[in-house]
């Protein structure tokens, strides 16, 4: 069985052989790693019942395969390059050898400050070398890590802390972002008030700001970490035992916590981040994503160290200190494959072409991005200007469902096809859905993007919610994982991502559901109700749009609009606010109270040309206001 696909024989043969021989085809690449004991089963999946058990009664540990399995052959190679926000800081080069002592350090002090295995650490950290040093040793000794991304407020924090009672928080005392300075340690202790079931919280040092630090709960890592052991054996995790837990925006209630598990995701993000990649050594690898989400996860921190590669990690944002930092970076370092988001390329190519041109990209083999669907210009300008025409452009879909990269180009392989994932990697099967709920078999068709058998990297469970799991992925379609996103095949059979079908809707490639941002607004005491649509925009992908109905009138000295902007950034983050607001008399409703979102969706898009049948709305006349007050 091949684990590197470098042809298109080879990508055929690997393709065939995952559908008609799935048990030896993943065998095959598992063996790959290195397994304290061999499995007994390779898979036990039932989709109906939406459980999933890969590679069970196998023992292994992630971190001893992304770290401790490379020493013999590339203890002084790069492991991870860490490129600051401040250009003019001191970047620093982290070997594989020194990421094994970090690694262990931590490991035994996590040991030491009470947490055991199965135990859950909540990780709310910048993107600094602790943050991958913290996920790689909750591994080590299989605690469950929860990493939230440190752009969320106090309330989301503590909301996500709570759901999987973490015992611990490791953060730091503050974060630069571009010229800002963020307060993470106080967000976190306005967050802790609210959760009981933390017992330690470990701080590492970043900005030097002052901070509170509480009596027997809060300690500085630095002078624990000095004192640390450099030893430390990784503990035998059972294939299945959960490795992370990462929350993501569900189109209605709290976030859920997608739960991860070892054996499986190791297999399946290391094989996928080879072949999607085409990472050969020596090769520098860069993601900007933050390991915050579930790209960082998967392809900043894993697929990439169990893979042996030197991957790097960006703590700035790429407006800083001006629009050509990215570029500079894959100057400096002579990157050989890069891979952002959308949002980030239109923000990029707005701007003068003079700041890429500066520097020089010629160290560049491929070129990736993932996140939300990408325009056809951004796609042109992102060929054009930064792969020079001779990079393959790869376009991944996946969700943090998935664990990793399901649809997507493979370099030199697929065709390249502006805004379209193309082919399936070996072992996904995706279908279309059409209005009946059944497979359309043919090309040239539009769907319901399901995905026909299990693979090894899938989500196991929602976090204390399994009944809500298989309701949200495998209800609408018994038998099938649902995506929530819509697709098209072309007459090729290659697949283009379209978008969101439900209520999530996608900003600068951050998933937010609508329920949680308008519970927020409904806090504020005028707001009778809301509902928020999408709307596209230039940079962001999609913008949101709010319509607000109010208890009474405004009184003219209340900016009410900011006010709700500041309760959304405060129970959510700023990520979630507004762009738009519009006070309404009332939401245009069904006879069984549920909101028209289709026609509010129409009304943002300033799309007035058919409103389909509204002949069942209880309030009709509410159309034309709405309309007419479009901001
Ligand atoms: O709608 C799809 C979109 O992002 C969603 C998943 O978001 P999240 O769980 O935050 O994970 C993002 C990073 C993997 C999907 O349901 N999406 C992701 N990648 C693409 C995409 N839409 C179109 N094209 C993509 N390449």
């Amino acid at each position: 069985m091949s684990y590197n696909i470098r042809t298109r024989e080879e990508y055929t043969r690997s393709y065939q052989n995952s559908v008609e021989k799935k048990t030896e085809f993943w065998e095959g690449i598992a063996k790959e790693f290195t397994w304290f004991k061999p499995w007994n089963t390779v898979m036990n999946c039932d989709m109906k019942e939406a459980s999933f058990k890969w590679f069970e009664g196998a023992k292994t540990n992630i971190t001893f395969n992304s770290i401790d399995r490379h020493l013999e052959r590339k203890s002084e190679q790069t492991a991870i390059i860490f490129e600051p926000n401040m250009p003019n800081e001191q970047a620093t080069h982290i070997s594989y050898s020194v990421l094994h002592k970090k690694v262990c350090k931590m490991a035994n002090l996590l040991s030491e400050m009470g947490i055991n295995k199965g135990d859950r650490v909540a990780i709310y950290l910048p993107m600094i070398p602790e943050l991958a040093v913290s996920v790689l040793a909750c591994a080590r000794i299989g605690a469950v890590h929860s990493v939230i991304f440190a752009g969320f407020s106090s309330g989301a924090l503590a909301a996500r802390v709570n759901d999987s009672s973490c015992k611990m928080v490791i953060t730091a005392d503050g974060s630069f972002r571009g010229n800002k300075t963020i307060d993470l340690k106080g967000i976190v202790d306005e967050a802790l008030t609210q959760c009981p079931c933390v017992e330690k919280v470990l701080v590492a040092e970043r900005t030097m700001t002052q901070i509170k630090m509480k009596n027997n709960r809060d300690y500085f890592l630095k002078p624990l970490l000095e004192k640390a052991s450099e030893k430390h054996e990784a503990v035998h995790m059972d294939a299945e035992d959960p490795l992370f837990i990462l929350y993501t925006s569900g189109s209605t209630g709290k976030p859920k916590g997608m739960v991860h598990t070892t054996g499986g995701y190791m297999v399946y993000t290391a094989y996928t981040f080879n072949n999607v990649f085409a990472y050969e050594p020596n090769d520098v690898y860069w993601c900007t994503a933050d390991i915050g989400w579930i790209t960082g996860h998967s392809y900043i921190v894993y697929g990439p160290l169990l893979n042996g590669a030197t991957t790097l990690m960006f703590e700035g944002v790429p407006s800083y200190p001006n629009p050509g930092r990215f570029w500079e970076v894959i100057d400096k370092y002579k990157v050989n494959q890069f891979y952002t988001a959308p949002t980030a390329i239109r923000a990029l190519a707005k701007e003068s072409i003079e700041h890429v041109n500066r520097y020089d990209l010629s160290s560049l083999k491929i070129i990736g991005t993932v996140g939300e669907p990408i325009n056809e210009e951004a796609w042109q300008w992102y060929n054009t200007n930064i792969g020079k025409k001779k990079c393959p452009i790869v376009d991944t879909w996946w969700q943090t469902e998935t664990g990793g990269i399901l649809i997507s180009p493979l370099p030199h392989i697929s065709p390249q096809i502006p805004t379209f994932a193309t082919n399936p990697l070996p072992g996904i099967e995706p279908v279309l859905m059409d209005e009946n709920g059944n497979e359309s078999n043919e090309n040239d068709t539009v769907g319901k993007l399901c995905i026909k058998y299990p693979w090894p990297s899938i989500a196991r469970t929602i976090w204390g919610d399994h009944k809500r799991y298989k309701e949200t992925y495998f209800t609408a379609f018994p038998g099938y994982y649902f995506t929530g996103d819509g697709a098209k095949r072309n007459k090729d059979g290659m697949f283009r991502i379209t978008g969101r079908v439900d209520d999530v809707i996608i900003v600068s490639g951050h998933n937010l559901g609508t329920a949680p941002i308008e519970d927020a607004i409904n806090e504020h005491p005028m707001v009778a109700e809301s509902a928020i649509v999408g709307f596209p925009h230039d940079i962001k992908g999609n913008a949101l749009y709010g319509f607000v109905t109010l208890k009474e009138l405004p009184d003219g000295n209340k900016n009410i609009k900011l006010e709700i902007n500041k309760i959304i950034s405060e129970k959510i983050g700023p990520i979630a606010k507004l762009d738009r607001i519009q006070f309404t008399s009332g939401l245009p409703k069904t006879r069984s109270g549920k909101i028209m979102r289709r026609i509010l969706r129409k009304i943002a898009e300033g799309d007035f040309s058919n409103f389909g049948d509204i002949s069942t709305l209880l309030n009709p006349e509410i159309v034309e206001e709405i309309k007419n007050g479009r901001v």
